[in-house]
Order: structure tokens, then C-alpha cells, then sequence
């Protein structure tokens, strides 16, 4: 019987801190929130972490005091199961499901995160704009929007990209191909109980700008890596900064 390819981060859920939550990434992202801080003078006493993923990002920052309350919005049920379990011992942290389109929350933010290349899972890259104007409703004026996400360059290079991952007593395939017709770069990952496929679209630093013109943000910054590094035609990654217009 042919085995049903389900959502992603429905299995992945299980080991994706064994997988991602390693200390050198933790030390990057606590040292970019600070830099970003220093650099911008952002405020990040109220935050929303969209696609909150397991609650990773927001553990790092609770555990270096920088917020006081936040939110967590994230797509996977089981993704939110593990960030809820992970939280459970702070009261100034809601983690609940809904997508980058739909959500809403109870008061407004003075910045919002978006980190991993979460957002190149929407589905076309006209969802863009809604993904912006949905954060931009969340934020206080001239609040920060900071997220990454991965330009068609990487897409390319992660064509007949295969993978064998042992984390977490977990072991599992990946196996990527991208389709430049369609912009499509489909992973799949083939766990010991079954098949997710993970499907994302490339965004470039042009679609960037474009929609934050269209919609009411100004960016600020647009570099390669966390070290606030230049952005060059092969950057394999675009960390954005952007301040809603008052
Ligand atoms: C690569 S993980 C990143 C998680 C987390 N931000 C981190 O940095 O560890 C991508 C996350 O995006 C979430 N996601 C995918 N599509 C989404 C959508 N339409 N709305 C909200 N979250 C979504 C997934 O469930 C997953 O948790």
C-alpha cells in the first residue's frame, strides 16, 4: 500500500531541537538579538515569534532576559505541543496555532521574529504581502519585523541535495529537489514511521523591498548572516530588518 506523504513538521516535531537546537546556534541567535539592540534600538519587550517552530528562539530569549512577555504563533500542531511543553514554566508566554495569515493577538507587539526561513513555506510569493500586512496589524508603529529566508541561489544548489540525519534517537532520509519552473524546492523526509514533505518557495531581497513598499514598512537592513555581513549575489541566506512606518 503507498504510504501518505503528510504536512511538515509533523514527525520532524519530535527531533527538531536533537536536529537544530545545537549551543553554537543558540550563542548566534542571543548575540544577533543583542547586536540588533545596539544597532537599531529595537525593542523587544513584547515580541511575537511567528513560526515559533518548538519554542527554541523564544527559550534563548527568556533565558537571557530579554523580553518580558511574548507570543508564539506556529502552522504544526506538533510544533506547538513541543514549544507549549518547553514554556510551561513561564506565565508571560501563549504559544497557540494559526498561520503567518491568521492569527490574532491580545495587545500589540514592539517587535516580531521570524526565523528559519519560515517564511519561504507560503505558498506563492504573491502570500507575501499578506504575511506583511498581517505582522504589520500585530506591531506597534515603528515597531521591527526580523526575519531570514533563502533566495533562489541556495534553492539551486539544494537540488539532488540527499541527507541521512541521526539525532534524538531518531535517524532520517531527506532527499531535495528544486524546480525552477515552478520555484519549487520540495524536500522530503523519510522517517522509520513515515513520509513529510517540506515545500518551499525562494524569495529574493527584490520581493523584499517591493513589498515592504507596498505595504507600510521601511527596511532597514538586508545582510548574508547573523554578523550583520554584506549581502552578495551568492549569499546562501537574507536576514532582513524592517520598521513599520508610522
Ligand atoms: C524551519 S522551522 C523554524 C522554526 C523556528 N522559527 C526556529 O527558528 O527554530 C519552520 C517553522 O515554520 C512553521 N510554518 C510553516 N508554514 C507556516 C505557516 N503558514 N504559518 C505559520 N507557521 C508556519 C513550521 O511549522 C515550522 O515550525
Amino acid at each position: 500500500m503507498k504510504q501518505e506523504i503528510q504536512k511538515p513538521y509533523q514527525l520532524l516535531a519530535n527531533c527538531y531541537d536533537s536536529v537544530y537546537g545545537n549551543d553554537k546556534y543558540k550563542d548566534a541567535i542571543i548575540q544577533y538579538v543583542r547586536k540588533l539592540r545596539e544597532k537599531y534600538s529595537i525593542k523587544t519587550d513584547i515580541i511575537l515569534d511567528l513560526a515559533c517552530g518548538s519554542g527554541f528562539f523564544l527559550e534563548q530569549m527568556l533565558l537571557c532576559d530579554l523580553i518580558k512577555k511574548a507570543y508564539g504563533v506556529d502552522l504544526s500542531p506538533g510544533m506547538v505541543e513541543s514549544a507549549k511543553s518547553k514554556l510551561r514554566h513561564y506565565n508571560n508566554i501563549q504559544i497557540t496555532l494559526g498561520s503567518f495569515i491568521d492569527f490574532s493577538l491580545p495587545q500589540k507587539m514592539d517587535s516580531v521574529f521570524c526565523m528559519g526561513d519560515s517564511i519561504n513555506y507560503i505558498d506563492s510569493i504573491e502570500q507575501l504581502s499578506l504575511v506583511f500586512k498581517q505582522v504589520s496589524k500585530c506591531l506597534k508603529n515603528e515597531g521591527f519585523f526580523i526575519f531570514d529566508v533563502i533566495p533562489e541561489y541556495l534553492c539551486r544548489l539544494s537540488d539532488g541535495y540527499e541527507s541521512e540525519v541521526k539525532a534524538g534517537g531518531v535517524c532520517y532520509k531527506t532527499s531535495s529537489r528544486y524546480n525552477p519552473e515552478t520555484k519549487v524546492k520540495s524536500s522530503i523526509m523519510t522517517f522509520a514511521d513515515g513520509k513529510e514533505e517540506h515545500r518551499q518557495i525562494p524569495i529574493e531581497i527584490q520581493d523584499i523591498e517591493q513589498t515592504a513598499k507596498e505595504t507600510d514598512f521601511e527596511l532597514l537592513g538586508a545582510f548574508s548572516s547573523m554578523n550583520f555581513r554584506e549581502l552578495e549575489q551568492d549569499s546562501l541566506r537574507i536576514y532582513c530588518i524592517l520598521r513599520k512606518i508610522k
